[in-house]
């Protein structure tokens, strides 16, 4: 397939009339790179240059670009009915996705309610936790509680929960709903504190904060296994399982935000029980759902939310929640299409092998000066780099970042600068050969970039 031609012309007018996520108003800005295809872990941009896509898409490309198993499921359920209402009918490959979902699930979540991405999953969450608590009679039980670093998606819900302080700027939010605590960053931990104790003190700010709140105003602690656009942050041994247990104490639902972490990105295909030991109360994912193929998210909501439901509801007692697009028939194909190659290519096992492999080779990355840590868990990674480690400072380190990103991307990798952090999540089939190619040019664009910035 030969790429379009682009003129500089056709370029200025996707950057006048597309509004990006995430979009600068005040800046002209630089054109986009535009990409044409995608092959196994590479994509390939309009000048024909091979990339190895280091982000995966948006955390999301599991199973790796062009599969064209996939591309048929999707082609064949789009010709044989190509949307169905989910507010009035059912189809037999939506029971067979949502048992198949519910087994790979932790405990009894076994409720799945259908969405269009991870916001929506998210939202749906949130909205099921204020709607539980209404029918309990508890309409005050609404206080959310939520880590700085975070992100939760854009709708109104989560992005107010997500905790990017510099992301809130000329954005309203829901105003008093959400309350921040820190997160486990191991370069917050205080020098000389062991990291049991950072445990104990990150464990302590949730109960402190249920407790100055009050109980009965804390309807649900919302976290990521690993804090993912936040700069890839793995906890400290046992930091899930004792938040959890906080909030069981204080009759808080514990939301884990599986967006990038379930299908596979850690070695499982959900990250709270296999990997953290928790059986939360809901859990949202998305991306790795389907792949990135065609958009879809699902919440996964315990038995017991339900049963309780159940027998308190005599009159009718709607959840007033739903999507056009909720379980959409190409959705659900690609999703068990993708799930099947997770399955059939071992691709769990897969991460459990090369995960390790990924994290040592980064990990040699961190004896160069720039270079401040280096964090990950399977194959979601994050270098942190600083121009001065002793000093850092965010506006320089996040330019010093773009530099590192314009020539990874001219050598042949695709990154993601995340303020002063470049943060990777490769399709979930990355052999140890390619991690050895994307660990060479990024140590190469460090170096470069280390060089050039020196020179200026
Ligand atoms: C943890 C987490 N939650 C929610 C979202 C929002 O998902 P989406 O962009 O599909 O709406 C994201 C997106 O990156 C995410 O990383």
């Amino acid at each position: 397939m030969t790429a379009p031609q682009l003129t500089e012309a056709d370029r200025q007018k996707f950057d006048e009339q597309v509004v990006y996520p995430w979009e600068d108003v005040s800046v002209a800005r630089s054109s986009k790179t535009f990409l044409t295809r995608g092959e196994g872990i590479y994509v390939y941009d309009d000048a024909g240059n091979r990339l190895i896509d280091g982000p995966g898409g948006m955390w999301c490309v599991n199973v790796g670009h062009g599969r064209t198993e996939i591309a048929e499921a999707i082609a064949q359920q789009a010709l044989t009915l190509g949307y169905v209402s989910p507010w009035s009918f059912g189809m037999d490959h939506t029971l067979r996705l949502t048992q198949r979902l519910a087994a790979y699930a932790p405990g009894d979540l076994n409720h799945v309610f259908y969405t269009t991405c991870g916001s929506t999953a998210v939202d749906s969450a949130l909205r099921f936790m204020f709607f539980y608590n209404n029918c309990r009679g508890l309409p005050k039980k609404k206080q959310i509680i939520a880590r700085r670093g975070g992100y939760h998606g854009s709708t109104f819900l989560g992005a107010t929960c997500s905790g990017k302080i510099g992301d809130k700027a000329y954005m309203d939010m829901a105003e008093g709903l959400v309350h921040h605590i820190s997160n486990p960053k191991p370069l917050d931990r205080p020098a000389g504190m062991s990291v049991d104790a950072f445990c104990d003190v990150l464990v302590e700010e949730l109960e402190q904060k249920i407790l100055e709140l009050g109980p009965e105003s804390v309807g649900a602690f919302i976290a990521e296994p690993v804090l993912g656009s936040g700069g890839v942050v793995v906890p400290p041994p046992g930091y899930h399982q004792r938040t959890r247990e906080v909030c069981r104490t204080h009759d808080v639902l514990y939301i884990s935000d599986e967006v990038v972490t379930a299908f596979g990105r850690l070695g499982s295909m959900f990250a709270s029980d296999d990997i953290y030991g928790i059986v939360p109360d809901m859990i949202t994912t998305a991306k790795g759902l389907t792949s990135g193929y065609v958009p879809m998210g699902a919440l996964f909501i315990s038995d017991r939310l339900f049963d309780e439901l159940r027998d308190l509801s005599v009159d009718p007692t709607y959840f007033t929640n739903g999507f056009t697009y909720s379980g959409h028939p190409v959705a659900v194909a690609a999703a068990e299409k993708n799930l099947d190659i997770i399955e059939n290519e071992n691709l769990l096992e897969h991460v459990r092998e090369v995960g390790p492999y990924f994290q040592a080779r980064l990990g040699e990355l961190a004896a160069l000066e720039v270079v401040r840590e280096v964090r990950g868990e399977g194959l979601m990674a994050a270098v942190e780099c600083s121009l001065d480690p002793d000093n850092p400072d965010e506006a320089r380190d996040s330019e010093f970042l773009l530099t590192v990103d314009r020539i990874s991307q001219e050598n042949g990798l695709i990154l993601r600068p995340v303020y002063s952090s470049c943060v990777m999540s490769p399709a979930l089939i990355i052999t140890r050969k390619e991690i050895d190619q994307l660990v060479d040019i990024l140590r190469a664009a460090i170096e470069q970039a280390s060089r050039e910035t020196r020179a200026n």
